[in-house]
């Protein structure tokens, strides 16, 4: 078997798009917040080269190993830290890394991650019912489904799986446990619901709730798209690729709310909410991959495309800008010395 063949691989969704969609550009700077195992990253430095600049953020220890052999060419122009996005404007302000050209989330996991037999994202193998993308966090798939009550149970899996018979699932849990490996839910899941369930596992939803659950994952996100709109520059390009509802609801009422310059309710005689669209959206309707991507990588089925562009005036940047670099502590050891404002000013005119 080659190479190729026997070594698990992850391929980049909607690469093109994406390329297209971030509008990336020769000595522009990027951040990937979902590094994974590199692929859109090298795309991104391949593509912004010469000059180029690359932040690459991926909460798993694991996806920082396999994308920083795979980015090893680009080394001097990549910065890859082994960091939760949640936390992305104070990791942007301690390397002093804004404002940048352009900002991508591609959300969910990796192919490395679900096919991994240890880490128990997937029921295609049987693991401990772990879950987490890093080991620094506390709690764990198994820790959530062994100690909640069968309230709290039924709540997470009809709020984050959108599952139906979220309370025959949890009523069934709190009988069984301890439940400690991904075959043994899955199978548990499947005698209570029945396995007819369309084209997916009966167990999808509830996993798809657990996994959210321990990541926190669309907490983290909303308060992560929130930071990176004030890392954008001027014209700078935000993108997203979701792979569920509940992530892209999020991200499409962020975008289409911020590309608003009212937001007060409907029917309010006039404005008096006072906000401003610091927003455009690229494209009014989703990118979804062509029938031709799915085919060769299905995992791409469900995702989405969003893309918008900053905008801003030139005033409003500065106060943005003055107050990000207010924070900047200027002994940090820093990838780049903290800039100045002076600067910041100058890239305002060339970005
Ligand atoms: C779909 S994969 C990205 C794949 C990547 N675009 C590529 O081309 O290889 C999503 C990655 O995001 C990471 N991730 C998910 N949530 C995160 C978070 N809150 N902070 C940092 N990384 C996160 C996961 O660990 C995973 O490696």
């Amino acid at each position: 078997m080659s190479l190729t063949m026997s070594t698990p691989t992850h391929i980049p969704v909607l690469l093109t798009e994406t390329i297209q969609a971030l509008a990336v550009q020769p000595g522009g700077r990027y951040i990937d917040c979902t590094l994974g195992a590199g692929g859109h990253a090298a795309a991104i430095l391949e593509h912004s080269s010469p000059g180029g600049q690359l932040l690459g953020i991926d909460a798993d220890p694991e996806a920082i190993k396999i994308a920083r052999a795979r980015l090893e060419a680009y080394n001097s122009s990549a910065l890859l830290l082994n960091e939760n996005f949640v936390n992305l404007e104070a990791i942007c302000i301690k390397y002093d890394f804004f404002p940048v050209h352009g900002i991508l989330f591609d959300l969910g996991l990796s192919s490395l991650q679900l096919n991994s037999d240890s880490r128990g994202f997937s029921f295609q193998q049987d693991a401990p019912l772990d879950m987490r993308l890093s080991p620094i966090q506390e709690v764990t798939a198994a820790d959530i489904i062994n100690t909640s009550s069968e309230n709290e149970l039924a709540h997470l899996i009809k709020t984050y799986g959108e599952e139906t018979y979220s309370h025959r699932i949890a009523h069934r849990i709190v009988q069984e446990r301890p439940i400690k490996t991904t075959l043994q839910l899955a199978r548990m899941i499947e005698q209570t619901i029945g396995s007819k369930r369309g084209r997916i596992h009966p167990a999808t939803k509830t996993f798809q709730a657990l996994r959210i659950t321990v990541n926190r994952e669309l907490e983290h996100l909303e308060a992560a798209l929130k930071q990176a709109i004030n890392l954008l520059g001027f014209e700078g390009r935000l993108v997203v690729i979701s792979y569920h509802s509940l992530e892209d609801r999020i991200v499409k009422q962020l975008m289409q709310q911020e590309a608003k310059d009212c937001i007060c309710p409907p029917g309010t005689p006039t404005c008096v909410c006072g906000h401003r669209a610091c927003l455009s959206l690229i494209n009014k309707k989703v990118i979804k991959p062509p029938l031709a991507e799915v085919q060769i990588n299905p995992r791409s089925r469900s995702a989405k495309l969003r893309a918008a562009k900053r905008i801003i005036t030139q005033d409003e940047y500065y106060k943005t800008t003055e107050k990000l670099c207010s924070l900047i502590d200027i002994n940090a050891e820093g990838w780049r010395k903290p800039a100045l404002l002076g600067k910041l000013r100058k890239a305002f005119s060339t970005l």
